[in-house]
């Protein structure tokens, strides 16, 4: 896409200031204060993130420097620091909150579970010694395929006490999804369940550990399993060993390993243009640090609040905003495992009231669907505990935003719609709430210390209001990634090339308004953001053609109501293009087999079959052409270089 065509359409006016009830308690309480955090933070970036790394932060050995450049765009943090974040998140709470709740947690058969920090300690350290007798070493690999259970987390931190580097695997993925990522990242061992529940269905998860590792996987030694679902599982002896084993017997205490700043925490695969998934790897320090920020920042988080954010910990906003951000500060999480449609769609408003649930964080796409299902559910709960709303993923509609004000927040609530991504650890574009008036659909400014901007082909700042370009980051930021696991060639192309180092390049289009308010407008790259969770389109075409019949495929994006993006697939196959009871067979087939490779959240919604693909003279695919039929919406480009014109009967459907 290039930055002419990338025209803002969406210009809404409301404006909705914080209200007193909300800045009466708030942390940063007024505009003022606000502005001198950025004011502090744009005369010397490097101090301002140097100072807040001290006093947030419990180091084991204090830095000396702060922000090393020399190796750019491979930034390091606070590097001659040492730290452990399992200590941060943890042990640094004991003395003042050991007995408080660090996570409260609901099943979605409807059982509960609370664990104090103390408790979430002895369970860390357990598991830590567990993984160390199953010879797991500072540095190694685990990959982590678990439900939404607080084993999910503790997992996490056993592997962050004792500096393995884990690589969470969201449970949704299939056995194929899994097998490329326990290689690509070469891990030792894998910690999972017998299964998971969602949507009153089992999630077979250690028998999808079994497939992959039947193909693959050499580097496996050792498999951990917890007993969640009940289900039936295989063992096998010598690798496998459930979870109460691994940890019987093992102390409840276990030393942290001081590492340094640098050291990676975690792996998280995430979707790029191409077929395979990238390995964004983050650091120990400076993704601390990130994480605790906007966990003040954004969320304003303090000691009486129970804090609810949605997402799974497969995805990064699981990572930030479950496993590590609300611990680090001394918060409680709370962790549900199961949909929000079960037993109906009350069940979120259900369990902030039950809860108490003071700030409430989840997916425009989860607001959308339970905005459809309508009023009458969240208006059965008493929502009053509530005073703070976010969102995250993908762009909100104003419609939705209005909605989640008006009738979850009482407009009392302020809203944060928090833009940020995999690659930028932390949240970087956010309403500070008692601090930012709020527009519904805007993601507002940047926090202190992100130097984000929209600029031009050459990377020129827009400066016009309302106009689009290219969002970037032109300064290094402590949480960001270090690099692309075992790649950096492509994390340097990816996000560093198009302006030659000078900036970090996000792949999303934006606008600012004459506010410098900020309004996302989409990819720039053919990455798919289907319910807020990205999904190159290469990765699904791969899938497809692997399937026996199928000789070439297109995927594109169309909007959907629900789920922001809908995956719309043009598929041509081997032989005699399908139709009627055949085309629905081999519909429902290839459906089924996209599943299986990547997950059911690939599952194209449409696909449509046709003798060719539309081909430039030069043999690439008329992608913009498709994207159009997908949309239902009129063709004004030239077609005419087309070999056979009936194919565009075809890909609409009327042949
Ligand atoms: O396109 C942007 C969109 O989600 C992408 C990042 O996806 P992922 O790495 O999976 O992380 C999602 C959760 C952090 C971004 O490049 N996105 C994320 N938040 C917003 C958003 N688009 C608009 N508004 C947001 N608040």
């Amino acid at each position: 896409m290039t930055q002419e065509n990338i025209e803002s359409v969406l210009i809404e006016k409301r404006v909705f200031p914080p209200s007193d009830e909300f800045r009466s308690r708030a942390r940063i309480a007024s505009k003022k204060d606000y502005d001198k955090l950025r004011s502090d933070a744009n005369k010397d970036h490097e101090a301002f993130w140097g100072e807040l790394a001290k006093t947030e932060i419990d180091w084991h050995k204090p830095f000396t420097t702060t922000l090393d450049s020399s190796r750019a765009p491979h930034f390091a943090w606070f590097t001659d620091g040492e730290l452990n974040v399992s200590y941060n998140c943890i042990d640094r709470h004991l003395k003042d909150k050991g007995d408080k709740t660090a996570i409260v947690f609901e099943g979605e058969k409807g059982d509960t579970r609370h664990l104090t920090y103390k408790e979430l300690h002895q369970e860390v350290c357990r598991l830590a010694n567990g993984l160390k007798a199953k010879g797991i070493a500072n540095g190694d690999r685990v990959v982590i395929y678990m439900p939404m259970v607080p084993e999910a987390v503790i997992a996490m931190h056993a592997c962050a006490r004792i500096g393995a580097i884990h690589s969470v695997v969201f449970g949704g993925f299939s056995a194929e999804s899994l097998k490329d990522r326990i290689e690509d990242a070469g891990a030792k061992a894998v910690i999972t369940a017998d299964g998971g529940t969602r949507g009153g269905k089992v999630v077979a998860l250690k028998a999808a550990c079994d497939e992959a590792l039947d193909h693959g996987c050499k580097t496996i030694k050792t498999i951990i399993v917890l007993k969640r679902a009940g289900n039936a599982v295989n063992m096998k002896t010598g690798r496998d060993v459930w979870w109460s084993d691994a940890v019987k017997g093992q102390a409840d205490t276990c030393d942290p390993v001081w590492n340094n700043a640098e050291h990676p925490l975690f792996l998280l695969y995430t979707s790029g243009s191409t077929g395979k998934p990238k390995g964004i790897q983050h650091c120990t320090g400076g993704y601390l640090l990130g994480t605790i920020m906007t966990m003040k920042w954004v969320f304003d988080i303090q000691d009486s609040d129970i804090f609810w954010c949605t997402a799974d910990v497969g995805w990064v906003t699981g990572h930030s905003y479950v496993a590590y951000g609300p611990l680090a500060v001394g918060g409680t999480v709370l962790m549900y495992e199961g949909a929000p449609t079960v037993p109906d769609a009350g069940r979120f408003w259900d369990i902030c009231e039950r809860h108490k649930v003071t700030i409430f964080y989840t997916a425009p796409t989860a607001i959308r669907a339970l905005m459809k299902m309508g009023e009458e559910y969240p208006n059965k709960y008493d929502l009053s505990s509530i005073r703070l709303l976010g969102t995250v993923g993908e762009p909100i509609n104003p419609e939705a935003w209005m909605w989640y004000y008006q009738v979850i927040g009482k407009e009392r609530c302020p809203i944060v719609d928090t833009w940020w991504q995999t690659e930028t650890g932390a949240i970087m574009i956010s309403p500070v709430p008692g601090a930012v008036d709020t527009k519904p659909g805007s993601c507002t400014l940047p926090l202190p210390g992100i130097a984000a901007d929209v600029v031009d082909e050459e990377g020129n700042s827009i400066g016009t209001p309302d106009k689009g370009g290219y969002l970037v980051v032109k300064k290094p930021w402590p949480a960001m990634l270090r690099t692309i696991w075992n790649d950096d060639q492509r994390y340097i192309d990816t996000y560093w090339s198009k302006f030659n180092g000078r900036y970090y390049l996000a792949g999303d289009s934006a606008r600012q308004d004459k506010d410098g308010y900020f309004w996302m407008m989409g990819r720039i790259d053919d990455v798919l953001n289907i319910s807020g969770h990205r999904l190159g389109t290469m990765e699904v075409e791969s899938a497809l053609v692997a399937h026996e019949r199928v000789a070439e495929a297109a995927v594109v994006g169309r909007p959907d109501d629900i789920k922001g993006e809908a995956i719309f697939a043009y598929v041509v196959i081997k032989g005699k293009r399908p139709v009627d009871g055949d085309a629905e067979a081999l519909t429902r087939e290839l459906r089924e087999w996209v599943a299986k490779e990547i997950g059911p959240i690939a599952k194209p919604d449409d696909i449509r079959f046709s003798d060719n693909l539309p081909k430039t003279r030069s043999g690439k695919i008329m992608r913009r052409l498709l994207r159009v039929i997908a949309r239902g919406e009129e063709i004004t480009q030239d077609t005419s270089t087309l070999e056979n014109e009936d194919i565009i009967k075809q890909l609409r459907g009327q042949a």
